[in-house]
């Protein structure tokens, strides 16, 4: 797929389907809010949620106090709704339009977050590309929570095929950098009440 058909296949999604109606819908992210507090991080800390699409995850850690947070996704429809729709918090959280293998931001991150975005890589470059932009982009000492579908999820993900990870694949992948602290599995289920795979892992940076 090339960089015109991904931007269109997720601009026409957002355009056209509620954040209800897609099967990553989350209420809360209470999962991930949750193993982010057990990291004990300062308020201060900039934390960045990776092809946020309408995750209501930024939203409910700038409730809890956190106020250096920029949501980015490669979806510009996805981006103006959540403008509109957290314009109210402040202070304010960044949200930013772009391929997150194209992103060259002028800080780093002490948290990097991602869930169902990276497996959407496929090609070994843009997998390649996408570890150096963690390397470059997250902190020393910083972490990296990276949650894809498992090999035991689907195979497809939004109609988009996928590369599905289990624990052992995603330490090796990032090994030169990262070191593992934290894996799970777990199942998200979706608004359809089918359920998928995950794996979670939390990376710290060397
Ligand atoms: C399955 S959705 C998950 C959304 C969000 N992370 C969540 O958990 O609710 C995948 C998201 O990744 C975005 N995306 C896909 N490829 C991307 C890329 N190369 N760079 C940035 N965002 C991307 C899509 O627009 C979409 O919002």
């Amino acid at each position: 797929m090339n960089n015109t058909d991904k931007v269109n296949h997720w601009e026409k999604v957002y355009a056209t389907k509620s954040f209800e109606e897609v099967s990553w819908y989350q209420d809360k992210p209470s999962y991930f809010i949750d193993l982010i507090n057990k990291l004990n991080l300062p308020k201060d800390v900039a934390i960045i949620d990776v092809g946020c699409g309408e995750s209501k995850l930024l939203e409910n850690l700038h409730k809890e106090g956190f106020h250096h947070l920029t949501g980015v996704d490669i979806s510009n429809i996805a981006i103006e709704k959540n403008k509109k729709n957290f314009s109210h918090l402040q202070p304010a959280i960044e949200w930013i339009a772009s391929d997150i293998c194209l992103f060259s931001p002028n800080k780093n991150y002490k948290l990097w977050h991602d869930r169902a975005v990276f497996h959407f890589l496929r090609d070994p470059s843009e997998i390649e590309i996408y570890i150096q932009q963690t390397a470059k982009h997250i902190e020393k000492g910083g972490y990296l929570m990276l949650s894809t579908f498992s090999k035991n999820g689907p195979l497809k993900c939004s109609g988009l095929d996928i590369s599905s990870y289990n624990h052992e694949d995603i330490a090796l992948l990032f090994e030169s950098n990262f070191e593992i602290i934290y894996q799970s599995y777990h199942d998200h289920e979706t608004p359809f009440n089918t359920l998928q795979n995950f794996q979670t892992s939390i990376l710290k940076r060397k």
